[in-house]
């Protein structure tokens, strides 16, 4: 199987609430080392679903949109959460900067506006939300990597089951 970026499958969320459980129900599949990538407009929903995941997580602390603190740190009983918004980073330079790299494999990463700068990255889950009306979003899964790959398999299997 080749290690691109490959189309997966979509799910439609016709509420936040919705989002944020899609989230929640996956996030037990994610362990530290995982990095996920989310793409998708202004308020397209990415920190909401970040809410559902830390929720997941059973994490206590609150999510909040790094756009300006540019990472958040969430912690939690089964794997810490690191939460980074790259909005405001322009170059590869900027984010080497940030020196968030060494926290990677403690935590699961979830990267809003990380798109990007995706050629930095081996392996992630891409998780990309379109906005299709009011309160609707398609909800797209794809990955970079074999292991994220078959990470995404799983997800579908998941949402699969109701
Ligand atoms: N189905 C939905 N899923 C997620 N959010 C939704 C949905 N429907 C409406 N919303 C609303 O859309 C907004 C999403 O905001 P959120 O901060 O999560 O977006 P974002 O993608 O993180 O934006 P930004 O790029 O500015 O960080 C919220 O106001 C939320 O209530
Ligand atoms: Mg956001």
């Amino acid at each position: 199987m080749s290690d691109d970026i490959q189309q997966s499958f979509q799910v439609v969320s016709r509420k936040e609430l919705d989002t944020r459980n899609i989230a929640k129900k996956i996030s037990s599949l994610f362990h530290e080392g995982d990095l996920i990538i989310l793409d998708g407009d202004l308020g397209a929903g990415k920190t909401h679903f970040v809410k559902g995941f830390a929720e997941g997580l059973h994490s206590q602390d609150l999510v909040t949109s790094p756009t300006f603190s540019l990472a958040n740190f969430y912690r939690s009983s089964s794997s810490p959460l690191l939460h980074i918004d790259l909005y405001r980073i322009d170059s590869e330079t900027e984010l080497n900067d940030l020196g968030l790299y060494e926290y990677f494999d403690q935590s699961i990463t979830i990267i809003e506006w990380g798109k990007k700068f995706s050629n930095c990255f081996d392996s992630y889950v891409l998780i990309t939300f379109q906005l299709i009306d009011h309160e609707i979003r398609q909800i797209s899964f794809s990955a970079k990597g074999v292991l994220c790959w078959e990470k995404v398999e799983k997800i579908k299997q998941e949402l699969a089951e109701e």
